[in-house]
């Protein structure tokens, strides 16, 4: 039989810091490595830059009344480190802090549960200019000074707290999400040296959220694409384990067991691409137990056999910057281990992203089955174009949709045991994408601004606002 969600099942939608708020010179902050990285994608692709984005830092109290008024219990956003302190370590910026104070506050005033993303790619510019950002051990004591401030601050009203989002998307798309010098841009070891860092800083929050916030719960969160081999022949099943490995099991098997995937670091002590490890930095990556993984689900993945015969070189997956389908440059190709390729069965979005909500059911009961800790969706959404009609509408059926196929997705997998704690699907209002500026749309509020021209951003509720609303009313009863 069905089962119904539980009664506390939290129901909300996320975003991070400097794809919404904008404000992004104002009130003593100083830049992040996002505010340089978009204004190159400015420069290059005419993509918004980060400077104004949803202007949220300005309209917080109505986008807070507008997720009450759709029936939100929850909302994932995350801290600007360059907002709190603005050279990254030192002194504190009052106002910038007081502008998290005041949106928690906001929140809990309507019931609203706050869930805290300590890192979304935006590393403090003066960390980077300084020793590298991320490329640079110095990172994890300078994170550590600012995660404690961060968690001592919201520990009476923050019980959930995401320590870094998404190192595998941060490997495999590095230069968008962290700044680093064209001359080392080859440097493919560097990638997982990064994330050994972040395991390290990762490791450290949770056992800081353990420390300091009565009844406080920890976790990763994850950007993760279930594999499918291409056909039922076994080298492709194996590809598809290989890639299972290196592009999943490599992150959870650190958050939930504190090592390294075997088959993964294998293949990257071989091909030379291995982090640096030091003398007890594993010990200290398994003593920062998670208690839930957050998932960020959007697309499945697909891998079919690739021999090592010498003739192709390690290649990464490139990104659909033209938001039309079939405009990906390249798939990721690691020779001798696996290749990506295009699922046959499934379409995709106008950027080459494979819809796919039985995807959905597979990841949350294969992890759940391997790891039996709670699990929360902090990312789930489509990103497309919206057009807003001359008596204001937008009628976005397509999103509804999409989501709707993953919220009953994602019942499934509950009815057959999965504990999960909530649904922050991305995002709860239009904001700047990572990677494709702001036409490619994915709130319940849509933001009337332009790549171009941020306008005054202007909130109207699109269709799947009063979808969703229905939705929470009847706690997931009503898709
Ligand atoms: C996730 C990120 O990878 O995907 C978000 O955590 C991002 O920050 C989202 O916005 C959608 O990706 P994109 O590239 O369309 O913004």
């Amino acid at each position: 039989m069905n089962k119904a969600f539980p009664k506390d099942f939290l129901w909300g939608a996320a975003t991070s810091a400097y794809q919404v708020e904008g404000a992004a010179y104002e009130d003593g902050k100083k830049p992040s490595q996002q505010d340089v990285i978009n204004k190159d994608n400015y420069r290059i692709y005419g993509f918004a830059t980060a400077d104004v984005a949803s202007d949220q830092y300005h309209h917080y109290k109505e986008d807070v009344a507008m997720m009450k008024e759709m029936g939100f219990t929850c909302y994932r956003f995350s801290i600007a480190w360059s907002r709190v302190f603005p050279d990254g370590v030192g002194e504190v910026n009052e106002k910038g802090i007081q502008y998290y104070r005041d949106l928690i506050h906001e929140l809990k005033d309507n019931g609203i549960e706050p869930i805290i993303t300590l890192y979304h790619y935006d590393c403090p510019w003066a960390l980077v200019e300084k020793y590298g950002g991320w490329l640079d051990r110095q990172i994890v004591k300078d994170f550590e000074y600012y995660a404690r401030y961060v968690i001592n601050e919201f520990k009476n009203d923050v019980k959930y707290w995401t320590t870094i989002n998404e190192q595998s998307i941060i490997v495999q798309f590095w230069t968008q999400k962290c700044y680093i010098p064209e001359d080392l841009q080859d440097n493919d070891q560097l990638r997982y040296q990064i994330n050994h860092h972040m395991n390290l800083a990762h490791a450290i929050a949770c056992k800081m959220v353990h420390e300091l916030v009565p009844g406080g719960l920890a976790g990763a969160a994850l950007g993760y694409a279930p594999i499918y081999p291409l056909t039922s022949r076994p080298e492709d099943a194996m590809a598809a384990q290989n890639a299972q490995a290196l592009q999943n099991d490599y992150y959870t098997d650190i958050y939930f067991k504190g090592i390294y995937n075997k088959a993964a670091q294998h293949y990257l002590e071989e091909h030379g691409l291995a982090p640096k490890i030091e003398e007890g930095d594993m010990e200290l990556i398994a003593s920062g137990t998670s208690d839930f993984l957050a998932l960020n689900y959007y697309y499945s993945g697909c891998a079919c056999s690739m021999e090592d015969d010498g003739s192709v070189k390690l290649h990464w997956a490139g990104v659909n910057r033209e938001g039309k389908k079939g405009a990906t440059s390249t798939l990721e190709q690691q020779p001798g281990f696996y290749q990506m390729c295009k699922n046959p069965n499934l379409d995709t979005t106008d950027w080459d992203w494979a819809i796919d909500p039985v995807g959905m059911e597979y990841m949350l009961r294969d992890l759940y089955n391997r790891y039996n800790k709670p699990l929360m969706i902090t990312e789930n959404g489509l990103g497309a174009y919206d057009t807003l009609t001359e008596d204001e509408k937008i009628h976005d059926d397509y999103r509804i949709d999409y989501l709707k196929k993953h919220i009953a997705a994602m019942k499934k997998a509950m009815d057959y045991g999965v504990e999960m704690i909530a649904y922050c699907p991305w995002s709860s209002i239009d904001l700047l994408s990572t990677s494709n500026g702001v036409k490619k749309r994915y709130g319940f509020v849509y933001v009337d601004r332009t790549d171009d021209d941020p306008k005054e951003c202007r909130r109207i509720r699109k269709d799947s606002f009063y979808w969703y609303k229905k939705v929470i009313a009847s706690n997931g009863e009503e898709l």
